[in-house]
């Protein structure tokens, strides 16, 4: 779904602050050795992740999503009271309702936003953020305060290798604004989203909703964890990330060496580098972080775009690209000058 052609001024977006927060538990490939059929080698040759993060038992989507959203207001300089809407990306909420957006407005106090969930599984963050300048755009929210949340650790299969060496859990963060319109000011430049509905069965959480309500047979049968065709996935993942950048690329025409830096979905570095390859996207400019936290789904292309902010990678004025892909099947895209 492009921008289309408006019939009337749209706001400029900036994003003006990003925070991130990973639990503290590690679980290493060597430990995941010791639990499934699985090595080290394969994990990082096949995936490039090393290790992930495991959010402590009572830690929920809600309180990462929290920390996250702390410090992306810190790096903003808003106050709570100033958040007119609150947009989280999951798929592991707190409770099916309500929404994991409520939980987190009531712990930063911000009491004059409107709060909704979104599900878009690892395009979540994407979706959040098109999501969120169209209000903006619209005049319809000043201040917006999007975040991706997931505790991917409770929907895995841990007796799955093919799996659970996959995901992680933690929570990223951005804080949008009415922007300047200035030019080399920051603005989302351009977004792009787009869904295939065939694919559903690719991936996805069978049991636990309407279609396969909870029973204590379907939980002996794990269908509330995550089953996946891989190497299929493999394959739309490159072909949707390449083609959703391209053409966001296409209509700003943006001129490809012009972008400062890739921050894409952290699945599998074997992706990122087939997408960026395509694309003709030197290594140097992509940012990769997936081997320190494994695919945290919709949060993961957030917190690598914090890291990467906080670690100098990209700078003002300069323009980043994110792509991502996921359950849905589902692709997004962004330009964002920073
Ligand atoms: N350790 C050792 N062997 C393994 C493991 C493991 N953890 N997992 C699978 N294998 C074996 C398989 O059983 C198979 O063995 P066989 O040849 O004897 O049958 C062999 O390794 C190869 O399996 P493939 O599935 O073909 O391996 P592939 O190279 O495709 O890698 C992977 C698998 C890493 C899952 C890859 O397909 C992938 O990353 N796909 C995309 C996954 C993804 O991005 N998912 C998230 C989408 S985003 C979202 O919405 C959450």
């Amino acid at each position: 779904m492009n921008d289309l052609t408006q019939p009337f001024k749209r706001l400029p977006v900036a994003l003006i602050g990003t925070g991130s927060y990973v639990p503290e538990r590690r679980l290493t490939n060597s430990d995941l050795e010791k639990m499934v059929d699985t090595t080290n080698e394969w994990i990082v040759e096949r995936t490039g992740i090393e290790e992930r993060r495991i959010a402590a038992p009572d830690e929920k989507t809600s309180d990462m999503a929290t920390n996250a959203a702390r410090k992306a207001m810190e790096a903003a300089g808003v106050k709570p009271e100033e958040i007119d809407l609150i947009i989280v990306a999951t798929i592991t909420p707190d409770t099916f309702t309500p929404s994991t957006a409520c939980y987190v407005q009531a712990n930063i106090g911000a009491v004059n936003a409107a709060a909704f969930d979104i599900s878009a599984a690892c395009s979540g963050f994407l979706y959040a953020l098109k999501t969120a300048v169209q209000y903006i755009g619209c005049g319809q929210a000043r201040t917006a305060l999007i975040i991706a949340s997931e505790k991917l650790s409770h929907i895995v299969n841990w007796e799955d290798r093919s799996t659970c060496v996959l995901f992680g859990d933690g929570a990223g963060a951005a804080v949008l604004r009415t922007g300047t319109g200035i030019e080399g000011d920051s603005a989302i430049l351009a977004s792009d989203i787009g869904a295939d509905g065939t694919l559903t069965d690719i991936l996805l959480v069978p049991g636990g909703g309407s279609a396969i309500p909870t029973t204590e047979e379907n939980i002996h049968e794990k269908l509330y964890t995550v089953a996946m065709r891989g190497n299929e996935l493999f394959r739309h993942a490159v072909q949707h990330m390449k083609d959703s950048a391209l053409s966001l690329i296409k209509r700003t025409g943006i001129d490809p060496n012009d972008i400062a830096l890739v921050v894409p979905h952290q699945a599998n570095l074997r992706i990122i580098n087939a997408v960026t390859a395509r694309l003709g996207i030197p290594p140097e400019k992509v940012f990769v972080n997936l081997q320190k936290y494994g695919n945290t789904s919709g949060a993961a292309c957030i917190i690598a775009l914090d890291e990467a902010l906080r670690a100098g990678r990209a700078k003002k004025g300069d323009i980043v690209l994110m792509v991502t892909f996921g359950a849905g099947l589902t692709w997004s895209s962004a330009a964002i000058r920073i």
